[in-house]
């Protein structure tokens, strides 16, 4: 745990929208009249009713029911676009930054308006009704925006599939949320390289349970080349918009009306579809997006993600969108053309406020101190961090190279669950240590407990929860909310389990210390050890397998994987590729595993469970550390497990 810590400066604090006194109070409101605090904040929305109650929620495992504004109707594309137009219809919205540099686009709240009114005309002459589901699998650009503020216009509901992901994956997506259309890009285009992104929604549609669902492909022209194409299935974006009217009103929306669904992987099973609701992800999406990156009119925002995670949504799309901001939307990769593109784009766009996540800044960092070159960073007030702790040295270089140590950096905790930034240093209140996000956020009631669920006292280790509701809060898993309970209202009653673990401090500052249970976070990416493992065992040679994540210096965890293989089939370089690409295919790069050791037998309970504590500590390379192995059905597998272990710097 790092010593340090950077007071906030008197000058940062005064300019500030929140210095830590106003931190305070609003924190005791937030927490002790949470209907007069939220009532207050949720004007921060246009609202077609006004809502007249505030909070009406529940985390009785017997009734998870949440909702909050429940009796408010709006709509998140009005909010995001027609209530600026007045005031701000010249001013940019989106700044599209493309792979290549010398491609880039302004496009003004007006254009926005017209193009996602036109997409939504289009979406409803393709059969799309209010509560239908269309699934994005697109690139970072303009488009994809315009795909999601379209369905939230017409009340259709957005499933975004990030576009690394295979078609399989993007089959059983289609498939589980029984979407009608998909939109997509013929290509698309990263560092230079052309990626075939339809050809994946072709392949998925193979699946037909998949192309059961999906009748309609709508397909954008990024990049002018010849592919296949389905009669009557697949459709022009540009064809479908030309023919729209520009027209569409804003469908009315109850406040607890579903806004997106989001797949993300847990411990256990496929990955479940998170959905999100209207009125409260709205009010808390902008209210975070103002007060963590301190945003003011005129300022230029910058996210790095990726519109597929929830990152993309809340700080790309609908918090900044809301706000009336300036976003920027990058379609490329911090290494193309050079390693010095952040800072190129930091440059030629004057970013105000940049937000990118630990793994891409220990990527620069490996550089050298001068990877952005020359670039003029001097614009720069506010950082922000995302995706997994970020190391004390991480957090010092982006503190000095990038933010030329006059920049706040803002750690932000939260989850695709939480919808919405939920533990973070605000810049004007709250003194910062590196490695730790620190404070909760308005309303948000973080606490530890035991294993055996008792709350802990003072500074201690424990498992993260929130013992009350906030605003953005995931209401349900698609079609199946004895899972959603299952999954985070049941280990501990009463209380949202996060499913992370966490140190407080004597100052009460949190520390993140990674998930407590069997999910990995790879650079950034959070990904199930259990589908990883099911994707193994497909492959005809792999007789069992288990995955365990190990640090790995630039992606946070790397992935570890023990195989068993069928008898019949013989341990080599080629198989340990074969099996790479396997993964690769059936879940996306992403999932594809750095470490493969072929292990004749896995470390058994007697009851025939495999004990991942142990294959975990041999990954780590903490043999000391194994523990009790008496009670395995044959200890001596421990041995030869150590015998092979990978060897790695
Ligand atoms: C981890 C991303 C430490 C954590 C917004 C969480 C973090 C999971 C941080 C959620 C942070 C995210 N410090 N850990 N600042 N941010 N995490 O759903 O383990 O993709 O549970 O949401 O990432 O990942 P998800």
């Amino acid at each position: 745990m790092s010593e340090k810590v950077y007071p906030v400066r008197p000058e940062v604090a005064a300019a500030a929208h929140i210095d830590n006194a106003k931190y305070e109070a609003m924190y005791e409101q937030s927490v002790n009249d949470p209907d007069a605090f939220w009532g207050e904040q949720g004007k921060r929305i246009d609202w077609f009713k006004p809502y007249s109650t505030v909070k009406n929620t529940s985390f009785d495992p017997h009734n998870v029911d949440i909702r909050w504004f429940e009796d408010g109707t709006l709509n998140a594309a009005y909010n995001c676009l027609d209530r600026h137009l007045e005031t701000r219809g010249d001013q940019v919205a989106i700044i599209w930054e493309g792979d290549d540099p010398s491609d880039s686009e302004s496009i003004t709240y007006r254009d926005l308006h017209e193009r996602v009114s036109r997409f939504s005309n289009a979406l409803k002459a393709e059969g799309v009704e209010k509560g239908d589901v269309v699934t994005l699998y697109m690139p970072m650009i303009p488009e994809a925006a315009v795909a999601m503020l379209a369905c939230a216009r017409i009340g259709a509901v957005h499933s975004i599939v990030f576009g690394g992901f295979s078609p399989e994956a993007l089959a059983a997506r289609i498939e589980g949320a029984n979407s009608k259309v998909v939109v997509t890009s013929n290509f698309s285009l990263r560092g230079g390289k052309v990626v075939p992104l339809k050809a994946n929604v072709d392949k998925a549609l193979q699946n037909e349970n998949a192309a059961a669902s999906c009748k309609t492909v709508i397909v954008v022209n990024r990049v002018e080349q010849e592919l296949p194409w389905v009669e009557g299935r697949d459709k022009w974006y540009e064809d479908l918009v030309a023919k729209a009217s520009a027209d569409c009103p804003a469908e009315e929306m109850n406040a607890e009306d579903p806004l997106f669904i989001l797949y993300t992987s847990g411990s256990t099973g496929a990955p479940k579809g998170l959905k999100h609701t209207t009125g409260g992800y709205m009010v808390y999406a902008s209210m975070t997006h103002e007060y963590v990156f301190d945003y003011k009119d005129g300022d230029i925002y910058w996210c790095t993600a990726d519109v597929g995670w929830v990152t993309g949504h809340s700080y790309i799309v609908y918090g900044p969108l809301a706000n009336g901001a300036t976003t920027l939307m990058f379609e490329g990769v911090p290494s193309y053309p050079d390693n010095s593109r952040f800072g190129r784009v930091i440059e030629k766009h004057k970013v105000n406020q940049f937000y990118t996540a630990p793994t891409a800044i220990r990527a620069l960092m490996q550089q050298g101190e001068d990877v952005l070159g020359d670039s003029d960073l001097s614009t720069l007030r506010i950082l922000g961090s995302v995706g997994e702790p970020i190391n004390p040295e991480a957090w010092e270089w982006y503190n000095r190279i990038v933010g030329d140590e006059k920049c706040p950096i803002v750690d932000t905790w939260w989850q695709t669950e939480t919808g919405g930034i939920m533990i973070v240093p605000l810049p004007g209140a709250t003194a910062a240590k590196p490695g730790s996000a620190s404070r909760p956020f308005f309303g948000v009631q973080p606490a530890l407990l035991d294993a055996e669920g008792n709350t802990l006292e003072g500074a201690v280790d424990g498992n993260l929860v929130i013992t009350d509701s906030w605003p953005a809060q995931a209401r349900s898993i698609w079609g199946d909310h004895e899972r959603f309970v299952q999954t985070y209202f049941s280990t501990y009653k009463g209380v949202y389990t996060t499913g992370d673990g966490a140190r407080r401090d004597e100052d009460g500052y949190y520390w993140i210390t990674g998930r407590v249970d069997d999910v990995i976070n790879v650079s950034g990416h959070r990904m199930g050890t259990a589908e990883v493992e099911s994707a193994l065992v497909a492959h005809p040679a792999v007789a069992e397998a288990a995955v365990v994540g190990y640090p790995h210096d630039l992606k946070g965890q790397g992935i570890y994987v023990y195989v068993t293989l069928q008898s019949g089939y013989e341990q080599s370089d080629e198989l340990m590729k074969e099996l790479r690409l396997h993964v690769r295919s059936e879940i996306g790069p992403i999932a594809s595993p750095d470490l493969i050791q072929f292990a004749p037998g896995m470390p058994k309970t007697r009851s025939g469970k495999i004990m991942r504590r142990i294959l975990r500590k041999i990954a780590e390379d903490d043999f000391g550390a194994l523990g009790d192995t008496s009670t395995l059905a044959d200890p001596t597998v421990v041995d030869d497990l150590i015998e092979h272990r990978m060897n790695r710097k």
